[in-house]
């Protein structure tokens, strides 16, 4: 997820049980020139698997020249980003303006199944607008070219990350592919989650907001599926020892600056839902110092513990 699953964020989730991660979207363009986001993007480590890069093009020209890119790192698949509905990439013809184009999106899918050195999927949305939902096309057509499972977002490009996920059309898409099909959309919580699975009868799921500042999705789903218990939130002291310790990581990782601008939404998300909290989270956007948001966490643990039931994640 851009701007968000570098690898702070993923060591995070994966300390909490999540199976797989996927890098940021990475442009093939940026991948030649290899500057110090992109590495920073691409950086992993041994405990980091198994990883997912994520890339984003326009045309099938410039795949060959992205996986030479990407000859020295090691990761566990390849996933192409026909979804993202920033007006910036889709502009340039990338991300789910592929939608309108599905044999322009499967030329660039065979080139990657015929040359890449791991599994390939795709990442789609269900359509480009409500008028145009052609997600089983579009699917139809990926698994054509040879991916070996698709990850679907129910919602149309136009839609962002608002309004109501159409289960149905991730089912229709579910129904129609021999591969595995990943659903993706309000995978918020347990409930959620079951939802999805029980409509749509998807193979996975992919979670994203839900783990925004709550890792502990991933013990939540675990232990569900082991007993059907839902388990308690944690409380304060767990997710300040874990907010301190992914501060921890983005410092060593990007340095003290960037890593606390990065840290930012991320104190935001660790405290949203939970009374009286907003204050912090005002004065943390205007921190600059690695004490001043230290002692916002600090601040945050002193609250009184009651407050913390106010927390409302598994509804
Ligand atoms: C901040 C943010 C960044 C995202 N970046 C990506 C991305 O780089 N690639 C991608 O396939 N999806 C990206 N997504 C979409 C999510 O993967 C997911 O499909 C979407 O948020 C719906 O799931 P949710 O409702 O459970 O969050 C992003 C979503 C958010 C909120």
């Amino acid at each position: 997820m851009s701007g968000v699953s570098d690898l702070p964020f993923r060591i995070i989730n994966r300390s909490f049980g999540a199976p797989f991660a996927f890098t940021e979207m990475i442009d093939v363009n940026a991948l030649s020139v290899l500057d110090k986001r992109t590495r920073h993007m691409l950086s992993s480590n041994p405990g980091d698997r198994p990883l997912g890069i994520q890339l984003l093009a326009s045309d099938s020209k410039d795949i060959l020249k992205a996986l030479k890119a990407l000859e020295s790192i090691e990761y566990d698949l390849l996933d192409f980003n026909a979804a993202c509905p920033t007006p910036k990439v889709v502009r340039k013809g990338k991300g789910a303006s592929l939608l309108k184009d599905p044999h322009k999106l499967k030329e660039i899918l065979k080139v990657l199944v015929n040359h890449s050195p791991v599994p390939v999927t795709v990442k789609i949305r269900s359509g480009w607008d409500s008028d145009s939902v052609n997600a089983r096309e579009i699917a139809l057509c990926s698994e054509d070219a040879g991916i070996n499972a698709l990850f679907i977002h129910g919602r149309t490009k136009t839609q962002g990350y608002s309004g109501t996920v159409d289960y149905e059309t991730i089912k229709e898409v579910k129904d129609a592919l021999k591969i595995p099909v990943i659903a993706s959309g309000d995978n918020l919580n347990v409930p959620r989650i079951k939802k999805m699975f029980d409509i749509t009868g998807c193979d996975g799921i992919a979670i994203a907001r839900g783990s925004f500042g709550y890792p502990w999705i991933f013990h939540d789903l675990i232990r569900f599926f082991e007993d059907g218990s839902m388990g308690e939130e944690p409380g304060v002291n767990a997710r300040v020892e874990v907010m301190k310790n992914h501060l921890n990581l983005l410092v060593q990782h990007y340095g003290e600056q960037r890593g606390l601008g990065i840290f930012h939404k991320f104190f935001i998300w660790y405290t949203k839902g939970i009374g009286k909290t907003r204050i912090l989270r005002d004065r943390a956007f205007r921190t600059e110092r690695l004490e001043e948001i230290l002692s916002l966490i600090d601040e945050f643990q002193a609250l009184d513990k009651n407050k913390m039931s106010q927390a409302t994640r598994h509804k």
